[in-house]
């Protein structure tokens, strides 16, 4: 496979075809996802390969977000400021269109929204995500721990620890 570059959404991605397992983020992706980006509701990036600029390969969003401090495990909150919430940011979506499974982009896309958090000008204490029930193992695999119910969060200072490349371009990025 080509390599990847992410790109914010634009009006020129189809995001018609895309296609996978879960069929809301197929719907989110074409109905809701522009919407989202021109009222600020979330930042939608997708990945595309140069030879197919159109083609969404797999796409992820992420929004400013907060979660009470006492709902973060004692071990991580070490990790943190004393006050009553910390400013995370939510990975609200992250899928790959079926024909790139197999292939780490999920993988490829994970890294990549960290590397944004952690090179961004505004402080973020780490990425949240609302795991759907299939996905959950996924993101354990990359160090995230369980907050409640299907909630979980990596704390940045641990993804620089364990992914050290997360400071450096993961990415082509716009
Ligand atoms: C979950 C998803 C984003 C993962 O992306 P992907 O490109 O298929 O996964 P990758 O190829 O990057 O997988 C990386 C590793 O995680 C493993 N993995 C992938 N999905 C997994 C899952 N659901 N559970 C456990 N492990 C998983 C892969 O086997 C691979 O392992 P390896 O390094 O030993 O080969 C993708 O399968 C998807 O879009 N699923 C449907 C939508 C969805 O559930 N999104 C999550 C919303 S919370």
């Amino acid at each position: 496979m080509d390599p990847l570059r992410v790109e914010r959404l634009a009006r020129h991605h189809d995001r018609a075809v895309f296609h996978c397992p879960e069929g809301a983020l197929d719907t989110y992706l074409r109905e809701r996802a522009m919407q989202d980006v021109k009222r600020r509701a979330a930042a939608v990036f997708v990945a595309v390969s140069p030879g197919a600029p159109h083609r969404i390969v797999g796409y992820y969003t992420l929004s400013a977000f907060s979660v009470q401090l006492t709902a973060i495990p004692p071990q991580d909150q070490r990790l943190l400021a004393r006050y009553p919430d910390v400013a995370v940011t939510l990975l609200g979506r992250l899928a790959v269109d079926t024909a790139y499974r197999g292939h780490h982009v999920g993988e490829f896309l994970l890294l990549d929204a960290l590397h944004r958090i952690a090179t961004t000008d505004i402080a973020t204490a780490g990425l949240v995500i609302d795991a759907l029930p299939n996905a959950a193992p996924f993101y354990e695999r990359y160090g995230f721990r369980q907050l409640q119910g299907a909630r979980y969060w990596l704390p940045l200072q641990t993804a620089l620890q364990l992914f050290p490349e997360v400071l450096s371009s993961t990415a082509d990025h716009d």
